[in-house]
């Protein structure tokens, strides 16, 4: 496995591979858990040619979020990517990405990000289209891979890729969970283990909703039988609690199939705010 820093260096790997090999991307930030792993290894499994970023890309934090403090763990990333086969891990430094910041040029998004994590978040969804635009053009996947969890983040940059014809298919990949159902992400280190513990609440409250879905009468009062239920963990503060259209994420009112109804949860336990989401049919 390759470990490549510099831009340079990524170009030449990249040249140097067949020229119709199925290219398999992993766009990450590092603190590399099972969810990740599973992303990796399936790029592994389907391509020819497998690559994992690893960059915690500034543009994505907003001023007082947690760029500072996110786990920075290359190393131990490193170690667990080397026994799935993976051939090239591009590492870069922030100034090798933004060599002139602040960047002259911005996304701007027009609806997909103004419900859910890219209202909390403002400017959030910006920056990651950012950076996933410039890792694409550095990599030039056939085929990129991201977790579900990140529903939103899915959808957008399904439709980046859509929209400015970037030649590569978007792979949505199921969300990795812990034994009692934590939606796994980096950020779950950063729980006292009584916040770990109350954590369970967001993914159980996600399947109570779809487990009772014929009882409620619309998507009001099933989103506020899970305020009442997420309000049973004194830690769990919620952000939002959404029921969306799973394509267009407009609000529903009904719960009918046809709006492909999915219910997304974010909340904060003390200074870490965690995500999760669940299609109801
Ligand atoms: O999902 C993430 O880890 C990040 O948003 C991504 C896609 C790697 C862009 O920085």
């Amino acid at each position: 496995m390759l470990l490549i820093t510099d831009i340079d260096s990524l170009r030449q790997f990249r040249n140097s591979c067949p020229p119709e090999a199925r290219i398999g991307l992993v766009p990450t930030m590092g603190a590399l858990h099972a969810g990740h792993l599973a992303l990796a290894a399936r790029a592994v499994q389907e391509n020819e040619v497998s690559i994992v970023t690893i960059f915690v890309n500034p543009t994505q934090f907003g001023p007082s979020e947690d760029f500072s403090r996110y786990p920075r763990t290359l190393e131990a990333d490193l170690a667990k990517l080397a026994p799935l086969g993976i051939d090239a891990v591009f590492a870069p430094e922030v100034a090798s990405i933004y060599p002139e910041p602040p960047a002259e040029f911005a996304f701007q998004i027009r609806s997909l990000d103004r419900k859910l994590c890219g209202a909390s978040r403002p400017g959030h969804m910006n920056g990651v289209v950012q950076v996933v635009s410039i890792l694409f053009h550095l990599t030039r996947p056939t085929h990129a891979y991201f977790g579900l969890k990140d529903y939103q983040q899915c959808l957008i940059i399904r439709r980046l890729v859509r929209e400015l014809h970037f030649p590569l298919e978007v792979v949505p990949c199921p969300i990795v969970r812990e034994a009692d159902g934590l939606a796994m992400s980096s950020r779950n280190v950063y729980l006292s283990p009584e916040e770990r513990r109350q954590a369970a609440a967001l993914s159980r409250t996600l399947r109570e909703v779809r487990e009772r879905l014929g009882t409620f009468s619309g998507t009001a009062e099933a989103k506020a039988f899970a305020r009442q239920a997420l309000a049973a963990f004194p830690l769990v503060q919620p952000d939002y609690v959404e029921i969306l259209h799973g394509e267009t994420l407009e609000d529903l009112d009904s719960l009918a199939p046809e709006g492909q109804p999915v219910a997304f949860i974010a909340a904060w336990l003390g200074k870490t705010r965690l995500i999760d989401n669940l299609p109801l049919y």
